[in-house]
């Protein structure tokens, strides 16, 4: 397969498209940003990588993170499951309502909800999770540099006044252990770490390869987990647009609102794109296209 042939034929074709949209302003430090960036960045089983335009230029990763965090929490049992769920949520990703409806128990990992909670659970394990969680990103991306971004998360903890109310009302119906403002804190660090498409390809081949690190082979989750992440990204990872990712992509993936998505062929492939500006259930809309023309081009799609 010549994925850099494909890749340049989306660079080109979707170069001048304008989808519309905006960059979010509830996080004013990701306003800033421009709205013209645009990269993407394939990685295969083999090691080999094919990319275009600003692919190894850092943005905010943002909900993405949710993945990560899962990821490290799996460790902890079957026990997350009795705190959060695993179905879709047809809401959008910050919704209050159904929380209320369902008693405090998150409908998924990915809504912001349910990653809160994961924070909870993270804070509750590990002695220092700012420190692990990082630990852990660099560890299977094989970089050192990757880090927060202060700044981004100060500006998200000055706006966010929905994850404030949602934390607290989980409180409220008992499913959040520790302090509010510890768990808060966490998520938005967690929210504000900084990476290309080109790391986040990488990082991401750990759900393509069975749970091992690309470059080293080392195990760092279980297969068993993979099959359970990939089937949330799939059915969860764009909010009230999974099923439109899904019948358009045709891979497991997760987006964020800097503008970045992630997807993953098991077996294949992981590939991220970024283009910050995002439609109304706050995905990137440019890069939804670029993957759907990848999944057509190659012909490539779990389905
Ligand atoms: O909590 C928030 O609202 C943001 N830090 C993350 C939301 C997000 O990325 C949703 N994804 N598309």
């Amino acid at each position: 397969m010549d994925y850099q042939a494909i890749l340049n034929v989306i660079e080109k074709e979707l170069k001048q498209f304008n989808p519309g949209g905006k960059v979010p302003d509830y996080i004013p430090e990701l306003s800033a940003v421009s709205p013209d960036k645009f990269g993407m960045h394939l990685y295969c089983l083999s090691g080999e990588h094919f990319f275009f335009g600003d692919s190894s230029e850092r943005f905010s990763i943002q909900s993405i993170s949710k993945v990560f965090t899962l990821a490290l929490a799996k460790k902890y049992g079957k026990k997350i499951w009795r705190r959060v769920d695993v179905e879709p949520s047809g809401d959008p990703f910050n919704s209050l309502t159904q929380l209320e409806k369902e008693k405090g128990i998150p409908r998924n990992p990915f809504i912001n909800a349910g990653s809160l909670v994961i924070a909870d659970i993270l804070i509750s394990h590990l002695d220092n999770p700012k420190k692990e969680l990082l630990e852990f990103v660099q560890l299977i991306t094989q970089d050192e540099t990757i880090n927060y971004d202060e700044e981004v998360a100060a500006s998200e903890k000055k706006h966010g006044y929905r994850n404030i109310a949602l934390v607290n009302y989980m409180k409220s119906l008992g499913n959040i252990e520790n302090n509010a403002d510890e768990i808060l804190d966490f998520y938005f660090y967690q929210c504000s770490i900084s990476m290309s498409t080109e790391q986040l390809a990488k990082a991401f081949m750990i759900f393509a390869n069975e749970g091992r690190i690309l470059e080293t082979n080392e195990r760092v989750i279980k297969p068993n987990s993979v099959k359970r992440i990939n089937a949330i990204m799939q059915t969860c990872g764009f909010y009230d647009e999974a099923g439109e990712f899904s019948f358009r992509v045709g891979l497991p993936g997760k987006s964020g609102v800097g503008g970045g998505i992630v997807a993953v062929h098991p077996q294949q492939y992981a590939v991220a794109v970024w283009s910050p500006l995002l439609n109304e259930k706050g995905n990137s809309e440019k890069g939804m296209r670029a993957l759907e023309e990848l999944t057509t081009l190659t012909g490539l799609s779990i389905f």
